[in-house]
């Protein structure tokens, strides 16, 4: 897929409408998201969609008469969302768990389990908080990634809740606000780390990938850097964990980052020492913007799915925003095939060390 097809938005029908879509954004063809969408009964007069993805749960809220809000983490799934509802939705960049108290009359929420316990946790109290008395959560998930738990962490936070549909290993549930929703705990995870001789320190949103510790992959990728590696790009960069350890070596650091937790992580960690973006790969980088250098441990799960087509906008990124002589050090899990993608593109590809990970460089001449 060329960088071009990844960042286009296709139109999809979707029962009573259609939605945009694109490549990398979370909830297309995603049974959870579908089966929450069916499932769904209005209450009062306002919804609020904490996990919209590209919209399916937010289209089914609108269709039903709701006056309807949507909080959303990813860049992608942002600008589909825009695509879609334009202003007949309000739609924030925001966090789960920061919603305006009492504010709605019902909150939908497809369980973001991929995302770990915590985030699934902050993301529930946020759902108390919005809801008014009376309100009504509906929540979504598979009883194979925690749903039983999260299901009766839900009651203990609002009351009475009552399983309304089953599907395989899928679950709705529905429940009802009873109690004042308790008080929230500060969401920020503070750790250090051992990097080649420096203790860093890092603090970190919940959600964010390998959170409170460095990733293995990402500690080999960093052995692997050279000194002085000029003008750096790192694409994914999570918290900034591969940034972070060149502050100090780098002659500029860029920072792109798909999910909004990881950008204000990543900017809390580098302060002024970095440009950290809310991109979804390389969108947000001007067209002419190239790279001495460039960075990355990519992902291979949007939403929970396994999905190799954001990891393949990744490297083609990386050619384009290349200067040329230009290095691509990449660091992957073994399996993953890397190697062909970037042999089509760059002059040369060596793998650099293999243990855990594999470290591949690939060096762009032409
Ligand atoms: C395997 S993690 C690596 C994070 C960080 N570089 C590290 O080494 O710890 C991959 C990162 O890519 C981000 N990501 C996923 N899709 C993206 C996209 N379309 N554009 C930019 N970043 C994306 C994820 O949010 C995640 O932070």
């Amino acid at each position: 897929m060329t960088l071009e097809a990844y960042h286009t938005l296709h139109k999809t029908p979707v029962p009573g409408g259609h939605l945009y879509v694109k490549p990398g954004a979370r909830g297309l063809a995603d049974p959870a998201y579908e089966l929450l969408a069916r499932c769904l009964e209005p209450w009062g007069e306002t919804a609020l969609d904490l996990n919209p993805g590209i919209g399916l749960v937010t289209h089914a809220l609108r269709q039903s008469g709701l006056v309807t809000q949507a909080i959303e983490t990813s860049r992608a799934a942002l600008r589909c969302l825009t695509a879609s509802f334009g202003d007949s939705i309000r739609l924030t960049r925001g966090l789960p768990w920061e919603t305006e108290p009492a504010s709605t009359d019902l909150v939908a929420l497809v369980l973001p389990a991929n995302r770990g316990t915590r985030y699934v946790e902050l993301s529930l109290l946020g759902a108390a908080q919005a809801l008014r008395s009376g309100g009504r959560l509906w929540i979504a998930g598979s009883k194979d990634k925690g749903f039983e738990r999260y299901f009766r962490l839900a009651q203990e936070l609002l009351g009475y809740g009552q399983l309304v549909r089953r599907e395989g290993a899928l679950r709705v549930a529905v429940l009802e606000k009873e109690k004042p929703a308790p008080e929230r705990p500060a969401p920020w995870q503070s750790f250090t780390c051992e990097v080649q001789g420096q203790t860093l320190h890092f603090a970190c949103l919940p959600g964010v990938f390998s959170g409170g510790h460095l990733d293995q992959g990402s500690a080999m990728l960093l052995r692997a850097l050279p000194d002085q590696p000029g003008h750096v790009l790192d694409i994914g960069g999570g918290y900034g964990a591969l940034s972070r350890p060149l502050v100090g070596r780098a002659r500029s650091l860029t920072l792109l980052e798909d999910d909004w937790p990881s950008v204000l992580s990543a900017r809390h960690n580098l302060g002024q020492e970095a440009t950290v973006l809310h991109s979804d790969v390389d969108e947000a980088l001007t067209p002419g913007q190239t790279f001495n250098t460039i960075v990355s441990n990519p992902p291979f799960h949007v939403g929970g799915l396994v999905v190799l087509e954001t990891a393949i906008a990744f490297v083609e990124a990386a050619y384009a925003r290349l200067e040329r002589g230009g290095k691509f050090y990449l660091v992957a899990n073994r399996f993953l095939p890397y190697e062909p993608l970037l042999e089509a593109r760059f002059a040369t590809v060596r793998t650099l060390a293999v243990d855990s990970h594999k470290v591949l460089l690939a060096h762009k001449l032409d």
